[in-house]
């Protein structure tokens, strides 16, 4: 059976984790791996989480099956978190799945479902698991221009000229903030621009929010994907709970679907929960549970919030930090768009090489296309680091 398999190329980041380990320089930094960090290099468990991880081990008398839509109490509190409190959720349907990336998956082959001939438009540059996930779904994918690397901006000008060319019923990939892997988002009046293009050509918007609380506020970073929502008839929303929540080993996120009235909305809902059930059929209960537990208690809720808000300012404090040093360095304003980014991302703009040579020369690890996880950085050594980046220029 196997001898017909060749082998899977190896992952870019499972490689640079790899040569981060064998390196014995002490004054290594990681900016490679897309987790969170605090200053002491750690990913932990929210207080929050772990609180209601305490009442879910004390409480859960039954591991019995829950159903293919999972926990429901967690979809109502995602759906809300994501659409808004008072938004009309008559028309939203929502799935617990196996993370962001889950949900992604699913309503992938929902909208392959839907549409057999569908079309989706992905940003260049994008996550690089976007691309095999959809294609996975067998959709057609085309790409829409995002990023100006000379600036650091977002390219909004061609991006709309390239989705203006789409044809009606073309599906939209649109990251919900914080964009992986650029850390350029939309502006308000940009998301409102991008919500008439997508209602007035009859485009499906598709908007992956995995970083939701990481940018501006966790109202803020919604504000683009609930512009769409009140423009569009239809749509599709995967959530994650990774990153916010930092239950990234949990799998924890939802698929949500809107659609032109109720009855098509459960009747998605159904087909989307088929697919569910052909693939892992149910999603894994406790990270999902206890993120329940945390959102439907206002201590518990006012606890996350507030743990999230110290890390999303220690993130904006860490690139004003960079920002400033390199400025200092390079005697130019080259890389302050590092400060106006938002999220756990930032791509330089370096050429492979030069990533390759501060990782030899200087132990600073990254990923090739020079995207920077901003949570990595030392706080305490950000001249270091700027200092480094200007070298191998
Ligand atoms: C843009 C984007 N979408 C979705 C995800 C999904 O994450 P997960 O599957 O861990 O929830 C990620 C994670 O890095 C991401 O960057």
């Amino acid at each position: 059976m196997f001898e017909t398999l060749e082998a899977a190329k190896p992952d870019k980041i499972l490689a640079l984790i790899g040569m981060l380990r064998e390196d014995a320089r002490e004054n290594k930094v990681d900016l490679g791996v897309g987790v969170y960090k605090d200053d002491t290099g750690q990913t932990p468990v929210m207080r929050a989480l772990r609180q209601a991880e305490e009442r879910l081990l004390m409480e859960q008398n039954s591991k019995s099956y829950l159903g293919l839509a999972g926990d429901t109490g967690f979809n109502h509190a995602m759906t809300t978190l994501a659409f808004g409190e008072g938004f009309d959720v008559s028309r939203i349907r929502t799935v617990q799945a196996p993370g962001g990336s889950g949900a992604l998956r699913i309503l992938a082959e929902l909208l392959k479902r839907a549409k057999p001939d569908a079309t989706i438009w992905i940003s260049d540059p994008t996550w690089p698991n976007h691309v095999p996930m959809m294609q996975a779904a067998r959709l057609t994918i085309k790409t829409y221009p995002y990023f100006d690397a000379e600036t650091g901006t977002v390219s909004f000008e061609a991006m709309v000229a390239a989705l203006e060319t789409a044809a009606p019923g073309d599906i939209v990939l649109l990251h919900g903030c914080c964009h992986n892997p650029t850390g350029a988002n939309l502006n308000g009046a940009q998301w409102e621009r991008i919500a008439q293009l997508l209602a007035t050509r009859n485009l499906f918007p598709f908007i992956d929010i995995a970083y939701q609380g990481f940018g501006d506020g966790l109202e803020e970073d919604a504000a683009g994907l609930r512009t769409v929502a009140a423009h569009v008839p239809e749509m599709v929303v995967a959530a994650s709970c990774s990153k916010n929540f930092a239950v990234y080993r949990d799998r924890v996120g939802a698929a949500m679907l809107m659609a032109r009235n109720e009855k098509e909305a459960t009747i998605a809902a159904g087909q989307l929960m088929g697919v569910a059930r052909g693939s892992y059929s149910m999603p894994p209960d406790h990270g999902a549970a206890a993120v329940r537990i945390v959102l439907e208690d206002a201590a518990l809720t006012a606890d996350w919030k507030s743990e999230l808000e110290s890390m999303r300012t220690r993130m904006l404090d860490l690139r004003v930090g960079l920002a400033d040093a390199l400025r200092l360095k390079s005697n130019s304003d080259h890389f302050d768009f590092v400060a106006r980014h938002r999220g756990m991302f930032s791509r330089l703009g370096l050429t492979p090489e030069q990533v390759a040579r501060l990782r030899t020369e200087h132990a600073i690890y990254m990923v090739d296309d020079s995207r920077i996880n901003v949570a990595g950085l030392p706080g305490d050594r950000l001249d270091e680091v700027a200092a480094a980046i200007v070298s191998v220029l």
